[in-house]
């Protein structure tokens, strides 16, 4: 591997694995691919300003210019995370879901194809699986089952890419991770939403009762983990990624507000989120016993390095909360008050 495509570098996991890897590896090149939607944002990526890191603004679903870039770097690997990631927007209208996550992926893999890559990770979620009772975990054979438009459009990714190692026989690599949080996620998912609006002293909106749980994973180990998938991954293998660290949400609210010193008055218990996914939790002991990968994070440690971050970088959300963010803010959670 020298010249390594990274699409959707400008969001939350892409700049911190960029963040990462570009120090890491000085003899790779970077090359960031990405829209920048709204939930991309080159300020992520402050600092990285190495010589092995490019940037070039491009759609993943233009196939003539995402060619332009396969030739001009001599690409000769691909880690697709471009994206578009929210479910409650994809609830809002699933096009742009579809457009990106399917089609654009496609465009990424045929590109590969044509350029015969050494390899194309594709990066996906534990979404795909759909939702478990109160027992059980995700293990790489659980029958996909999504959803939402959001986790339906990441399954079709994750199929087609591992059609194209079948049918085509490219080195396709799929991770497929829980729920992340750290520095850099945008405002809308969970975890920051709640962090920035309990130091805003605004109500904190819980989707229905609370008790849906989601397994948490610092993105810092998604990170090492997509690291050595890439480095000695079994071509055409599905990887599991997660941090065996389960939350109901009502619990993951109430603990920020401790450690922010805010009182639970701020909860406000807003309409439940369409089709919501009961609970997601993933067994890795695949990863951890054929690459031995595990989470370095506890969530202890993750979520105080995540709110010293939201403390620390006031400057970078309160631009994103004053911009067009307040439409989709009003727009989501008007709708939902009960
Ligand atoms: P994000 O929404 O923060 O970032 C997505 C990035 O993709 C943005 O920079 C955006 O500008 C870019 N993008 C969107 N559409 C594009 C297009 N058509 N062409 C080029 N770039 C485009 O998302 P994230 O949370 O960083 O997630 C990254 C990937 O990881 C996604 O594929 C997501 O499905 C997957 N994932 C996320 C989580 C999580 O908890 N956040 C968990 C498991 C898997
Ligand atoms: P989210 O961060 O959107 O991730 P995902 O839906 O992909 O798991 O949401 C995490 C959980 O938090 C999910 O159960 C929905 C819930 N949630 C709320 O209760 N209130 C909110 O304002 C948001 C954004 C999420």
């Amino acid at each position: 591997m020298k010249n390594i495509l990274v699409t959707g570098g400008c969001g939350f996991i892409g700049s911190n694995f960029l963040r990462l890897m570009c120090t890491k590896y000085p003899n790779y090149n970077f090359v960031n691919l990405d829209k920048l939607t709204y939930a991309g944002n080159l300020e992520n990526l402050d600092g990285v300003n190495s010589a092995n890191y490019f940037f070039e603004k491009v759609d993943i679903c233009d196939s003539l210019k995402v060619k332009t870039v396969f030739e001009k770097y001599a690409i000769d690997t691909v880690i697709n995370f471009a994206a578009e990631s929210h479910v409650d927007r994809s609830i809002f209208g699933a096009f742009d879901f579809i457009q990106t996550n399917i089609v654009g992926t496609q465009i990424l893999l045929e590109n590969a194809k044509e350029f015969q890559v050494e390899k194309f990770l594709q990066i996906s979620t534990d979404e795909v699986y759909g939702s478990l009772s109160d027992t059980g975990k995700f293990t790489e054979t659980t029958p996909l089952h999504p959803n939402s438009t959001y986790s339906a459009s990441k399954s079709s990714a994750d199929l087609i890419a591992l059609a194209y190692h079948h049918t085509f026989g490219l080195n396709v690599l799929i991770t497929r991770c829980s729920n992340n949080y750290g520095p850099y996620q945008f405002p809308e998912k969970l975890i920051p939403l709640m962090i920035i609006n309990a130091l805003n002293n605004i109500s904190l909106p819980i989707y229905g009762n609370g008790m849906n749980v989601r397994d948490w994973l610092y993105v810092e180990d998604h990170c090492l983990a997509i690291d050595s998938v890439l480095h000695i991954g079994k071509f055409g293998e599905v990887y599991n990624i997660g941090g065996n660290n389960e939350w109901r949400n009502i619990d993951i609210v109430k603990l920020i507000l401790k450690k922010l010193n805010k009182p639970e008055s701020l909860i406000a218990f807003v309409k439940d989120r369409l089709g919501h996914d009961f609970r997601y939790a993933i067994d890795s002991s695949k990863i951890t016993n054929e690459l031995n990968w595990k989470p370095i994070y506890d969530f202890e440690n993750g979520i105080s390095n995540t709110i010293n971050w939201y403390l620390e970088n006031k400057t970078w959300w309160k631009k994103i909360i004053s911009g067009e963010y307040k439409n989709y803010y009003k727009l989501q959670y008007e709708k939902a008050r009960s």
